[in-house]
């Protein structure tokens, strides 16, 4: 079980039944945790906050302390984030991107890009020259860079090291610094060199990534200033009070960055800084037997909370006991130790757990889902089956 913060647990037993489902956002952890995680990195690291992971905008805000910029992955981002922080630096990726989006980016006087292919280098040298012919336009190129067999434990998902839509090839590398180096754009700086290779890595893993991509930029034999291992700290769903050892990785950094002084280090995680403020607080509707199991069934579920349908894990959850029962009719209860939780939708996908310790629990309980502040709501497909949305709330 994965208690909720007394001020989490207070607004979900007030609210009532038809102002749930609700996320539950505790910015005070929020703060906590992105201040520890900072102190635990050297100074000359820059850490970037990948939106994606949750834009809210009251999220976005509450990092900024914390962090050095954000990184946006698309157009609606980009002005998402710009009118969420304004004037914080941002750094513009992403497969695919328009020249519309290139453009406003732009416009809006972005400090980086990061660029993913020929293609997209060649469309912003050319609107670079347009737009933005006063001041050069910062460029990291984003390679799809190898790791060495079995470097990564079972559960990361690569998108490094294997044919994906991601960054460029590292064979290309000649071919791609050539005109950034030669004067073909002069409206251009090469930076340096990105590299996003895994989500779900621990820190031993996140340091020999982030070395290898060091070594690998470094060995170029072009100047460079910047280098950006990406993201992908793990967070261990199964294990929801343990977290990604940032102090470790802290200190490995630090004998990098002190090994390339003429570097600057930059990080963009997304899930391992928002996932553990967030929670997903739900009531239970219904408590039945199937062919030798137990199912409670939720108000809302995985269009809402889609986390665990991705990535395939039960999402951790307490069960907070309500004792009132209004209704004339009996109250279904579990009779068993462990009941599957599912959501109101007509897939058997739906599952925001498949075994849940929660012997005793009854329809009118209410269920507060943890580790939802990242890639939760704003990766789910809302509209499916034509529910209510969840309320939002943001504590502290
Ligand atoms: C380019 C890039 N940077 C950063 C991230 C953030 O990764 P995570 O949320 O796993 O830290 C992602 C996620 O897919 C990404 O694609």
């Amino acid at each position: 079980m994965t208690l909720p913060a007394p001020a989490v647990r207070d607004r979900v037993l007030s609210l009532p039944p038809t102002e749930l489902p609700a996320y539950v956002y505790d910015l005070t952890a929020l703060r906590e945790h992105a201040a520890q995680v900072r102190a635990a990195l050297p100074e000359r690291v820059e850490l970037y906050y990948a939106a994606k992971a949750n834009p809210e905008p009251e999220i976005l805000a509450a990092l900024g302390p914390y962090v050095d910029g954000y990184e946006v992955s698309s157009g609606g981002e980009l002005a998402h984030v710009a009118r969420a922080v304004p004037g914080r630096p941002l750094a513009f990726g992403g497969p695919g991107k328009t020249p519309d989006e290139i453009r406003a980016a732009l416009e809006q006087g972005v400090e980086r890009f990061h660029v993913e292919s020929a293609h997209d280098l060649r469309v912003l040298g050319a609107l670079a020259r347009r737009v933005a012919p006063t001041s050069p336009v910062g460029v990291l190129l984003r390679f799809n860079l190898a790791v060495a067999d079995g470097s990564f434990a079972g559960g990361a998902l690569t998108m490094g090291g294997r044919p994906t839509p991601f960054g460029l090839d590292p064979a290309q590398a000649p071919d791609i610094l050539r005109p950034l180096t030669d004067g073909t754009y002069p409206h251009l700086e090469l930076l340096g060199v990105h590299a996003h290779l895994a989500s779900g890595l621990d820190a031993p893993e996140q340091l020999s990534v982030a070395r290898s991509i060091v070594e690998w930029a470094t060995a170029l034999g072009v100047p460079l200033a910047e280098v950006n291992v990406g993201g992908g700290m793990a967070v261990d769903y199964a294990r929801p009070d343990t977290r990604f050892d940032w102090k470790t990785y802290g200190e490995g950094l630090a004998e990098l960055a002190t090994a390339h002084p003429e570097l600057t280090l930059r990080l963009e995680p997304g899930r391992a800084l928002t996932a553990y403020c967030g929670w997903y607080a739900t009531e239970v509707l219904d408590v039945k037997h199937s062919h030798g199991e137990e199912f409670a069934v939720v108000r809302g579920g995985t269009h809402h909370l889609r986390t665990p349908a991705t990535k395939g894990h039960d999402q951790p959850c307490s069960v907070l006991a309500v004792e009132e029962w209004p209704y004339p009719w009996p109250r279904p209860a579990a009779e068993g130790e462990y009941v599957g939780l599912a959501g109101q939708l007509c897939t058997p996908k739906d599952l925001l757990a498949r075994a849940a310790h929660a012997p005793g629990l009854r329809a009118g309980d209410r269920v507060v889902f943890a580790l939802a502040g990242a890639y939760a709501w704003n990766i789910s497909h809302h509209d499916f089956l034509m529910h209510p949305r969840p309320g939002f709330h943001f504590l502290g």
